[in-house]
Parts: C-alpha cells; structure tokens; sequence
C-alpha cells in the first residue's frame, strides 16, 4: 500500500525520528486487549509512525512488556521512548527503573529516556544518572516531559543540561498553552517538543469544530488534529506527535495525517475555534 513519507525531526544530539509517532499509556492492562495491542505497535512500525512512547508507569511495567514483544527482533525499526517516574528518580534509583525497564522491553538500549515529571529528587542527580547509562549505552539519550518554563530553566543551568533531547508535554488543538512562552523558550534552547494526548484523549476525534475541514478534505477528525500539529512542527525546532491507539484501523488513520495538507484558510478556521494563548499560564498536566 502506498503511503506518504512521516515528515523527520532531528533531535539535538543529531539523530533523526518520525513526526508521528505511537503512545501506549493504557496498554498492557487488560489481557484481552493484548493482542489487538501487540498488532498495533507492529501496524506502527509498518505505517512509519516508528516511535514508541511507553513508560514504567504505564500499566505497571504492562506497557513495557506489550511493547517488548511486538518490537522483538524488530527493534533497529523502532525508537523506544520510555520514562523514570520521579519517584525512582534518585542517583541509583533511576539506573535500577532502567534496568528493569530494559528487561520488560528485552531490549539492551532505551533509544530515549525521560523524566516523567519532576519530582522530589534533585534534577543534578537524575541528569547525572541518565549521563551514566548513556555512558553505559543503555540509553541512547535522555529528555524530560511536564517540565514548564522554569523547570527548564533550571535543567538549562546544569552542566549537562543541553544534552536534553526533548520536553514531552500535554500539546494539542484544545490545549494550546505551552504555545505561549514554553515552546519558544524550547526553541531557543533547540530542542523539539513531544505532543502527549494530541487527540485529548480522544476528545478531538468528534470535534465539531474539525467535522468540516474533515469532511472537505476527506479525512478524519483525528488526521485534521495531528496534520495541525505537523504544521506547528514546521515552526522550528519541531513537534513529535505521539497519538495512542491500540488498534490497527487507527493506528493506520493517524499515519495518514502526514499526506494531509492544511491551507492558511484551514489554519484560521482552527484558531476561531482553538483560541491561541494570549498569557503564560501554568503548563497543563494529564
Ligand atoms: N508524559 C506524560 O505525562 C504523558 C501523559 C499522557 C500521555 N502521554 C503519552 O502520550 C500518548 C498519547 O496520549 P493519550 O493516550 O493520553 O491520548 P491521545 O493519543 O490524545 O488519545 C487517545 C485516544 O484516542 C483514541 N484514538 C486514537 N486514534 C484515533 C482515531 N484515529 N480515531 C478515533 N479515535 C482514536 C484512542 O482510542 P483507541 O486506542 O481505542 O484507538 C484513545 O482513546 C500516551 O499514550 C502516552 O504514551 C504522556
């Protein structure tokens, strides 16, 4: 089946990944699910949308595990993201979570590891630590997700802090806020946002404020969202999209949002409804 190439984005260490990618939160929860799961991920890798999100929390480990076997064998086509939870967080604390992290996925390297949100444990020692599994390769980089501004801030401040690959953050249509500040101060210190929730959780997938501009392209309400963020990609450093979707229908739907061309009307018609932000307010957590 011919498909449209997944626009790139390069991270600051100089390595390359898809603009879409997949999540996985909620994977790995329900046995029965597993399967639809597991196809999913693979339908991922097949459709181009080849970076994985997942993270220890997510389903306890479960997440790890599903991902772990549906890339197995096929990781050199796949860019593992996976996360810390601050409260592992500590100096020999978050090298065991890697660890632990790597035996679910059975794989020897996370490609990019995060903190999941900062916490209680001093950010000098979790960078520490992360340089330590690069150094071990048992990362291939580290970034952090739900950092604001002067979070950043602070982690800029560390003598390590511009090896940070990304701030995976809440980013969507109806969650505009890290445009105000946030992503600018991202750019400035050239490091590519990841958009968690880019749908909102599936509140975007009947947006009434989307069925026309869907429908007159042709398209799903779900490809208008993500082709949207795409085009704030374009905005440099760049946005990486990561929609979760544990079924293969959708998963191939979501992909399609690269082939989806938004006009300058498009864009205008969406900022009506999805008002930019006009002052800083506090970054949005799920
Ligand atoms: N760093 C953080 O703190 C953080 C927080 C939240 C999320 N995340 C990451 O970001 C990922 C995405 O966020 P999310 O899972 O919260 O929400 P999301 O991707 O915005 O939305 C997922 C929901 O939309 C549905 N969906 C997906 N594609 C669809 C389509 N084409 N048509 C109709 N429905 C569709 C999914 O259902 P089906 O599965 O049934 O298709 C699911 O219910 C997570 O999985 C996780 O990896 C990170």
């Amino acid at each position: 089946m011919a498909r449209s190439p997944i626009p790139q984005v390069s991270l600051p260490d100089g390595r390359v990944v898809p603009a879409l990618g997949l999540g996985t939160w909620r994977m790995g929860e329900r046995p029965e699910a597993r399967r639809a799961e597991v196809a999913a991920i693979r339908a991922a890798l097949e459709a181009g949308t080849t970076l994985i999100d997942t993270a220890e929390m997510y389903g306890e480990g479960g997440a790890e595990t599903v991902v772990g076997e549906a890339i197995s064998g096929l990781h050199d086509r796949a860019f593992v993201v996976s996360k810390v939870l601050p409260s592992n967080a500590s100096p020999a604390g978050t090298v065991a979570a890697c660890e632990r992290s790597l035996e679910r996925l059975g794989l020897e390297r996370i490609d990019l590891y995060l903190l999941h949100w900062r916490g209680r444990w001093k950010l000098a020692d979790t960078v520490d630590a992360f340089e330590r599994l690069v150094a071990q390769g048992k990362i291939g980089g580290w970034g952090v997700s739900n950092f604001d501004v002067d979070d950043l801030d602070a982690l800029a401040a560390l003598p390590a802090g511009a090896r940070c690959a990304t701030n995976q953050v809440y980013y969507a249509l109806s969650q505009r806020g890290p445009e105000f500040e946030l992503l600018p101060r991202m750019a400035a210190l050239g490091m590519p946002a990841m958009a968690y929730s880019p749908l909102d959780e599936g509140r975007l997938v009947q947006h009434p404020a989307l069925r026309p501009i869907a429908a007159e392209l042709g398209a799903s309400c779900a490809q208008v969202a993500l082709a949207w963020l795409l085009a704030a990609g374009v905005r440099a450093p760049g946005v990486i999209a990561i929609p979760k979707s544990g079924s293969v229908e959708r998963v191939v739907d979501n992909a399609g949002a690269a082939a989806l061309v938004l006009e300058p009307r498009h864009l205008v018609a969406l900022d009506r409804a999805f008002a930019p932000p006009r002052r800083k307010s506090p970054l949005a957590m799920i």
